[in-house]
């Protein structure tokens, strides 16, 4: 599907690989609505991205939160095309850690807002694309965001892992179920970005896990992840996949 005078929505659209993701669609001619629970964020970004671009505070876990969003994109822009979903978290804990066994209520919410907001935003957006007039044989296309950790996630990252690992699960049945719509989905698994999630740690931190990166041995810049976004919606063949993009790193224990 080509961007030019398309409208998409971008989860956690308002930082690091959503923000960048929102900046190349803008840049490729589409309208983009940002949707990110950080109100400051989400409207200083919108407000730099310029005209094309505005943000709905939603909450990605909440369905009349991001029913009424895809209703205001609907309401403004006439129709919905294409869906990001970047929106996530991931606070460490370990199974079992110095202070007992992993809170479960932690590991509910990092599932809830990393699995089951990526589901909720995916179905609605595509339930809106299936109105749309085929463009190419295409109405519509979502782009989800899973992580390495999908396949090694590391100590402290158990349901960070079991979150993502669902949204790679999730990939191909949905491709299946949208397919008649002619919508497609893929996923990307990102490796290590330099986000605002990393932006506070240490620089000999932030160093050592270039390091840890096969080649080039540097962190991700959220740009290199957008061009992979941008590339997953221009390619009509692409569909029902994960797609690495981590530098060729396999993540060790710790
Ligand atoms: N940065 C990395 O190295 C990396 C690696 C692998 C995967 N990822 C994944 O990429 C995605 C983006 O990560 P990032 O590094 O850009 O993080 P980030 O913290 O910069 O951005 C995440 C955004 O999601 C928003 N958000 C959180 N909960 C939300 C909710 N309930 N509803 C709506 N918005 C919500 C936040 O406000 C924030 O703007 C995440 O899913 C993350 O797991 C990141």
């Amino acid at each position: 599907m080509q961007l030019d005078d398309k409208t998409a929505i971008v989860t956690g659209g308002a930082s690091g690989l959503g923000g960048a993701t929102a900046a190349a669609l803008v840049e490729g001619g589409c309208s983009v609505a940002i949707l990110d629970i950080d109100k400051d964020k989400g409207t200083a970004h919108a407000a730099a991205l310029g005209d094309r671009a505005r943000f709905i505070p939603t909450d990605v876990t909440d369905e009349s939160s991001v029913t009424a969003a895809i209703s205001s994109v609907l309401e403004i822009e006439g129709a919905l095309h294409i869906c990001v979903n970047c929106a996530g978290i991931g606070p460490p804990a370990k199974t079992v850690g110095r202070d007992g066994p992993h809170p479960l209520g932690l590991f509910e919410k990092v599932v809830r807002i990393n699995l089951i907001g990526t589901f909720n935003v995916a179905r609605l957006a595509a339930h809106a694309m299936q109105s749309n007039d085929p463009d190419d044989g295409e109405r519509g296309v979502i782009v989800n965001t899973a992580s390495v950790a999908a396949y090694e996630g590391q100590i402290g990252q158990v349901a960070y892992a079991a979150s993502k690992g669902g949204i790679v699960g999730m990939t191909v049945p949905m491709a299946r179920d949208l397919a008649r719509d002619g919508i497609r989905v893929n996923t990307i698994a990102p490796g290590i970005f330099d986000t605002p999630l990393l932006a506070g740690l240490p620089d000999n931190v932030r160093d050592a896990l270039g390091q840890m990166v096969l080649n080039p041995q540097r962190l991700g810049h959220p740009a290199e992840f957008a061009r992979l976004a941008v590339f997953l919606i221009q390619s009509p063949y692409l569909n029902a996949e994960t797609v690495r993009i981590d530098g060729g790193i396999r993540m060790q224990p710790r």
